[in-house]
């Protein structure tokens, strides 16, 4: 029997056939519960029934999925290789902020000084339209940092991240690999503001708001940091980023091993890309697994 398959009770199986979900893959140290959740995820976003179990036993990719000629076709799984060849691309963020005093000041904050910091912060425009400051949400300690790009409207109102939409999907595909929002996970945006009507945020307005991601960071000393979409890409790797490009690549914020994903809300505008995000998360997975144990 494959490992990677989840034993499936005969009605379990049926139900899912009846359903057109096939045979499902699922990540090896799931315990059933979580499994169950990531199935039911997995349904909910709609992320093709069958997974190529490759996925979930390789680290990385040669190269990312998009930018590689299949002999085999487009429906073809992407080509993988082990863990030996991982790539990690080394950058190192140098804060161009030009009020140093502001920023050695941020870096010596504490979790309630920070976020007291950021409620009151007015050093860009984006705080002369906001309704409050987002500043983040999750585990303190967690393993797992997500960065995405700032808050939209309903995070503006609600005060936390991602809770929109965009958050809903984010939940979900964090269900898929059995990770959930608040338990080792940490959440936060490279700006704490919303920029109005939605807007991306300028490189400047990135900038400023650096020094909060970056005492964050090192509070929580995840792990792991997803970068979700390019504007948290670009915080974090300073340098230009296309995501398309970048996925399936091990970067690094000073020393924490950073991958890139697309934005949830660019899932939902882009449902075909849903399951190169997927493959992302199984990456993301397969890399926590293999980090040295701290
Ligand atoms: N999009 C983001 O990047 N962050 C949020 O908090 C919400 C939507």
């Amino acid at each position: 029997m494959n490992p990677t398959l989840p034993a499936q009770s005969p009605r379990r199986a049926a139900v899912l056939r009846e359903m057109g979900l096939g045979p499902l893959w699922l990540l090896r140290s799931l315990d059933a519960a979580r499994a169950e959740a990531a199935l039911q995820a997995r349904a909910a976003l709609g992320f093709a029934s069958t997974v190529n179990a490759e996925v979930f036993s390789s680290v990385t990719r040669a190269q990312p999925a998009e930018s590689q000629a299949s002999p085999l076709g487009p429906q073809s799984p992407p080509r993988l290789q082990q863990p030996a060849a991982l790539p990690v691309v080394v950058t190192e963020k140098v804060a161009p902020h030009r009020d140093s005093g502001r920023e050695q000041r941020i870096a010596t904050l504490d979790w309630d000084g920070l976020e007291e910091e950021i409620r009151s912060c007015q050093a860009c425009v984006l705080c002369e339209r906001r309704k409050q400051a987002v500043p983040g949400v999750g585990d303190r300690k967690a393993q797992w940092m997500l960065v995405g790009e700032g808050p939209g409207a309903e995070e503006d109102l609600r005060g936390e991240p991602f809770v929109g939409q965009a958050g809903k999907l984010l939940d979900n595909m964090l269900a898929a690999v059995g990770l959930r929002r608040g338990e080792g996970v940490y959440i936060a945006n490279a700006v704490k503001c919303r920029p109005p009507h939605n807007r991306t945020p300028e490189s400047a307005e990135i900038d400023t708001c650096l020094p909060f991601l970056a005492r964050q960071i090192e509070l929580v000393q995840p792990r792991l940091l997803v970068a979700l979409g390019r504007p948290a890409a670009q915080a974090l790797l300073n340098m230009e980023v296309r995501i398309g490009a970048a996925r399936g690549q091990l970067f690094r914020y000073r020393n924490t091993p950073v991958l890139v994903t697309y934005h949830p809300a660019y899932l939902l505008r882009n449902p075909q890309d849903k399951s190169k995000a997927w493959e992302d998360l199984c990456f993301a997975r397969r890399t926590m697994a293999d980090l040295p144990q701290a």
